[in-house]
């Protein structure tokens, strides 16, 4: 059994399904002959098959992970082992430019979109909330039987289309425009407003962003964040390529913590100096994550929490997502997804582990010092504008919570 792997309007490659070998992957021979890019940083152009090992962290990476992939899995009856599967019933919308589809369904597979009835389906707020309030019982990637949309991580998400304030669900292999994260339950209901304050305090302190609102219908609590992976102009919506780390490093999205085998700061920060076509800007502006990452106190921030974007012939980082203070919740771990220096504990890092982080990139201590000061300063001359945004009215107790909790150094 055979899918189409596209990237835009182009036929890529093949994924197959054999009793020998499992899942391999293959580049179509013209994409080859074209010299079109390839799909991965891990799968680069070649003539020879992709083993189950080396194409699996690729396209398992486009899969939800964990409590979401248990359950969509147990919604449609297929194992949540079986990448094949699954990407031949989600795999239609992922992150970047690729689209699974199965083989005759290549009139779906397009460079742009027109913004019409036919692709996309308006959604009300009432049946949008609706949705949302029955997770349980239906994945909001399955909210509709003909629906194909993939995104990873952990938590419930629906990539939606939210055009001139409305709502759709994109249709015949049409890009969604934003990502829709509803808020946590019990401990963790202010999870939305968590991420919400900390893209804030990201973009106050300079760091790329994506537009994101904390939105409600009713008493339903989310997010609606924009994709920096799609483009809308001329009433035409169309996808840019993107990948997360562990999938441009051909690491399986379960090792994603560095501790399971993931990618440490000093990994990702050599892939950027390789790889991206600005490595001064991109390694500078990945610092910057990191310090915001830990200064926030964001346990979480693991090699699937940051993207490249490959754009016309650049690669760069892609903006700054998933950045929630994950600290204040004394259920959740206080183990760094990523060591700094001596220590994975947040509470034990402290000046000494960003000297000898600074030895690990070979960098000047005074650089990552420097870069840890000035961000704190942005952070907490930035809580002010914070605590004044309407949007978080009701949220004050977690706005003193996460400033309360910012990491501190000497
Ligand atoms: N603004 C965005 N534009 C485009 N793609 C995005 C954006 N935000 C997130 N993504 C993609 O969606 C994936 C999942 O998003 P996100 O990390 O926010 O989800 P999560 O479920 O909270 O993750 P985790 O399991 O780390 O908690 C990301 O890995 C990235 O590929
Ligand atoms: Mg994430």
């Amino acid at each position: 059994m055979k899918l189409s792997v596209y990237l835009g309007e182009k036929l890529a490659g093949y994924l197959e399904s054999t009793a020998e070998k499992g899942v391999v992957f293959f580049y179509d021979t013209a994409y080859i002959k074209a010299g079109q890019p390839p799909i991965s940083l891990s799968l680069p152009l070649s003539n020879a098959e992709f083993s189950q090992k080396d194409c699996l962290p690729f396209f398992e990476g486009l899969l939800p992970e964990g409590d979401v992939k248990k359950r969509i899995s147990d919604y449609l009856h297929i194992s949540e082992t079986s990448t094949f599967k699954l990407l031949k019933e989600l795999g239609g919308e992922c992150a970047g430019m690729v689209s699974i589809l199965p083989e005759g369904e290549s009139n779906k597979a397009k460079s742009a979109y027109a913004f019409s009835r036919d692709n996309y389906e308006p959604l009300s707020e009432k049946k949008l909330a609706e949705y949302i309030q029955n997770i349980n019982t239906r994945p909001l990637l399955k909210i509709k039987e003909k629906l194909r949309l993939s995104l990873a991580g952990a938590q419930e998400k629906l990539p939606l289309a939210y055009i001139n304030g409305k709502y759709y669900l994109p249709k015949n292999g049409a890009p969604s425009t934003h990502i829709l994260k509803p808020t946590g339950s019990g401990k963790l209901s202010n999870l939305a407003a968590n991420e919400y304050i900390c893209t804030k305090l990201a973009k106050y302190s300079g760091l790329p962003t994506s537009k994101t609102e904390l939105k409600q219908i009713g008493y339903t609590e989310f997010l609606l964040i924009e994709r920096y992976d799609r483009i809308s102009e001329n009433n035409q919506i169309s996808r840019i390529h993107q990948e997360d780390i562990c999938q441009a490093l051909g690491i399986l999205s379960d090792r994603k913590y560095q501790n399971d085998g993931g990618p440490s700061i000093a990994d990702i920060y050599n892939l950027l100096k390789e790889k991206t076509t600005i490595p001064l800007i991109e390694t500078r502006n990945f610092l910057r994550y990191i310090i915001f990452n830990l200064i926030i106190g964001n346990c979480d921030a693991h090699g699937k929490n940051y993207s490249l974007l490959f754009q016309g012939n650049t690669i760069q980082l892609a903006p700054i997502y998933d950045t929630v203070s994950t600290i204040i919740y004394p259920d959740l771990t206080r183990k760094l997804s990523m060591k700094v220096g001596k220590h994975y504990e947040f509470k034990k890092i402290n000046s000494e582990d960003f000297v000898l982080l600074a030895g690990q990139l070979n960098l000047k201590p005074k650089t990552i010092l420097d870069c840890y000061f000035e961000t704190i300063e942005k952070i907490e001359k930035n809580f002010d504008k914070v605590k004044n945004d309407s949007a978080l009215i009701g949220h004050e107790k977690t706005i003193e919570i996460i400033e309360k909790n910012i990491l501190r150094i000497d």
